[in-house]
């Protein structure tokens, strides 16, 4: 192989226009195509800028010629020679370099390349699991180079707006011990005390809190967090935050800084306006009309309640459902009388993995007919009711799920919305719906451990009027926190904290902890907040999801350079692996798992 000395770049590929015609330049890079059309040999080239066309000419120089023509797709070239316009007709708009080309004096191959597995171009369709095996290859593409620029540049913006407002970037540990997130934990086991583990952090949570009682004022992080829990398109195992706190701080403050970052992150980078102040909307308004705490409102299909009527039929379906304590409610889909017989029974069925027990649904076709699983079993009023609270017109749909849980009611009609607005394909791409939701509950009641949970974390602060019925009525209990929502994603969160040791105490206690327990996995936190606690607060933005958000990917996978797929592992180095049996024993650990 040839060595690049003396051949070093002078600009990058993806520079040259029509004024630099005229001049000498060297490029470096990887050979995109090369096409031999008899005397006269095109290379494009490509470097993470883009591509230039690079002419080799027989006439011009036989011996240069020559070697050209061992070139293949993927060598990596270092190309000398003179810009010049392209011939008339070999023009291109089609990349920005089409006017000119380099004809080459000189070239070094510093590396020749096997065939690849699959060709390097923007939007290929080769599947994943070849992408995710062969990484470096796919991540040569354009888009993928381009999705990963975005992602440097929204961090670039992301510091330097924290910088301006008087943020320190402060790291935190990476081993650390258990942080209550909610998910499951990485453990790393330690040597040095047998028996022992660290915890990889879900996040710097805590460190970000002890930094306020440290006096640092205001501090953020681009933080690594990691969350043992199953995968979706949105989520990873391993995946950054851009996580704040700030000290001296209420609701309103954290909430004015950090939706400047996002109208900054919209303006700079996709060149879109976002009017500030952000709306907000309380959980309760965002459950009752769209059945999600984080919200799509590009479009309605909202949900309405219709357990007035359903408690007064005969029909035990929805009756019932009144009885044990939960509710009916229904959305219209307009334009949903298009869907088939079929595909509603599609749609029946995928309800049910939202827990919801069966659909029921009411069809008026365009010309007026009604059809419907339920009406026979209501009187003619009652569906006359519901049809006009829901005021559908001839061509729409309604659905209707009743529960005795309000949560299944919510979870799968909010889920029918989104899947209907997206079969029918009523969502508009260019449109982005940011704003807050606010007034979380405090506690969420958990089913497998029979007892309440802090819906946030256990350091959120209830709202001032619900200070006290935090203890005697958990259920109705709000806390300070707030979610950044855009486009039915959860962009963000965060909460103010409890800053005293009292009604810290008091939260643990409410969480069912014994004063032992809270001392034994928070005793350092408790402690602390003796020492003198400023009030405080702050908030994490999911880097990935803002990139992928911004970028028009909906996979969180092309947004990180090497992600995890669903199971967790790591397709091109194999992780995890199995480690040496000594590995092992230095650790004390033996495991119970055959190897395969
Ligand atoms: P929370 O758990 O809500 O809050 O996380 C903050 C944001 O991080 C993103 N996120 C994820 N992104 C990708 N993959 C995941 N597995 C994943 N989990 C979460 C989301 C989410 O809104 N310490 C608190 C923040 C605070 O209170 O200041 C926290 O971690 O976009
Ligand atoms: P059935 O009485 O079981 O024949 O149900 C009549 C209609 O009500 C069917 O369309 C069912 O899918 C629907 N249905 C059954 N259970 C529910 C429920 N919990 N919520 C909404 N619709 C339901």
């Amino acid at each position: 192989m040839e060595n690049i000395t003396g051949m070093k770049r002078t600009k990058y590929c993806g520079e040259f226009r029509a004024e630099h015609i005229g001049e000498e330049a060297t490029v470096c890079g990887w050979v995109q195509r090369a096409r031999n059309l008899g005397g006269l040999i095109f290379v494009d080239l490509r470097d993470r800028s883009g591509i230039v066309q690079c002419t080799f000419d027989e006439a011009e120089n036989a011996e240069l010629f020559k070697k050209a023509f061992t070139v293949r797709s993927e060598f990596v070239l270092s190309i000398r020679g003179k810009v010049r316009s392209r011939g008339e007709g070999a023009i291109t708009d089609r990349i920005p370099t089409g006017a000119v080309e380099i004809l080459a004096t000189d070239m070094r191959i510093l590396s020749k390349a096997q065939i690849p597995p699959f060709e390097i171009v923007e939007n290929s369709d080769v599947n994943d699991v070849l992408r995710l095996k062969y990484r470096y290859l796919d991540l040569r593409r354009p888009d993928m180079q381009k999705f990963l620029a975005l992602r440097h540049r929204i961090t670039k913006v992301a510091r330097d707006y924290y910088d301006e407002n008087g943020f320190f970037e402060i790291e935190t540990p990476i081993l650390t011990k258990s942080t209550p997130e909610g998910a499951r934990d990485y453990l790393v086991p330690s040597r040095v005390h047998p028996g022992k583990f660290y915890a990889l952090p879900q996040s710097p949570q805590q460190y970000k809190q002890l930094l306020m009682l440290a006096g640092f004022d205001r501090y953020m992080q681009i933080a690594r967090c990691f969350r043992d829990e199953d995968l979706r398109a949105d989520r990873q195992p391993e995946f950054t935050q851009i996580d704040l706190e700030m000290s001296f701080a209420d609701v309103d403050d954290v909430i004015s800084v950090n939706e400047g970052l996002i109208a900054r992150l919209w303006k700079e980078i996709l060149g879109y306006e976002v009017k500030l102040p952000l709306k907000r909307m309380t959980y309760k308004e965002a459950m009752e009309r769209f059945g999600s705490d984080k919200p799509d409102t590009r479009f309605g299909f909202e949900l309405q309640n219709i357990s007035d009527i359903a408690e007064k039929c005969e029909f035990k379906v929805f009756k019932g459902a009144i009885e044990a304590g939960g509710s009916v409610r229904m959305i219209k889909v307009d334009g949903g009388a298009k869907f088939a017989r079929k595909e509603i029974d599609g749609l029946a069925e995928w309800v049910k993995t939202y827990r919801a027990k069966g659909l029921a649904w009411l069809k008026l076709a365009e010309d007026g007919t009604m059809s419907s699983s339920f009406a026979k079993f209501l009187t003619e009023d009652e569906v006359k009711a519901i049809i006009e609270r829901a005021d559908a017109k001839p061509g729409d749909v309604i659905f209707v799920v009743a529960d005795g849980n309000d949560d299944v009611v919510f979870a799968s009609l909010g889920a029918l919305r989104v899947e209907c607005a997206k079969r029918l394909d009523v969502i508009d791409p260019n449109r982005y719906d940011i704003f807050w939701v606010v007034e979380f509950p405090l506690f969420e009641y958990d089913e497998e451990e029979d007892r309440y949970v802090a819906k946030h974390h256990p350091f959120t602060a209830p709202m001032d009027e619900d200070v006290e019925t935090m203890m005697t009525d958990p259920a109705s209990a709000r806390a300070k926190a707030y979610d950044l929502v855009i486009n039915g994603y959860e962009a963000g969160g965060g909460s103010i904290r409890i800053h005293s040791s009292d009604l810290q105490e008091k939260m643990f206690e409410a969480l069912g902890f014994t004063k032992e327990a809270a001392n034994d996995r928070f005793g350092h936190m408790i402690e602390a907040f003796s020492y003198g606690a400023p009030p405080h607060g702050g908030l994490a933005f999911g880097l990935d999801r803002l990139v992928m958000l911004i970028s028009g990917t909906d996979n969180i996978r092309d947004v990180i350079a090497f992600p995890k797929v669903q199971n967790a592992s790591e397709i091109m180095m194999q992780s995890p692996d199995f480690v040496e049996e000594v590995q092992l024993t230095d650790l004390h650990i033996a495991t119970t798992a055959e190897k395969e």
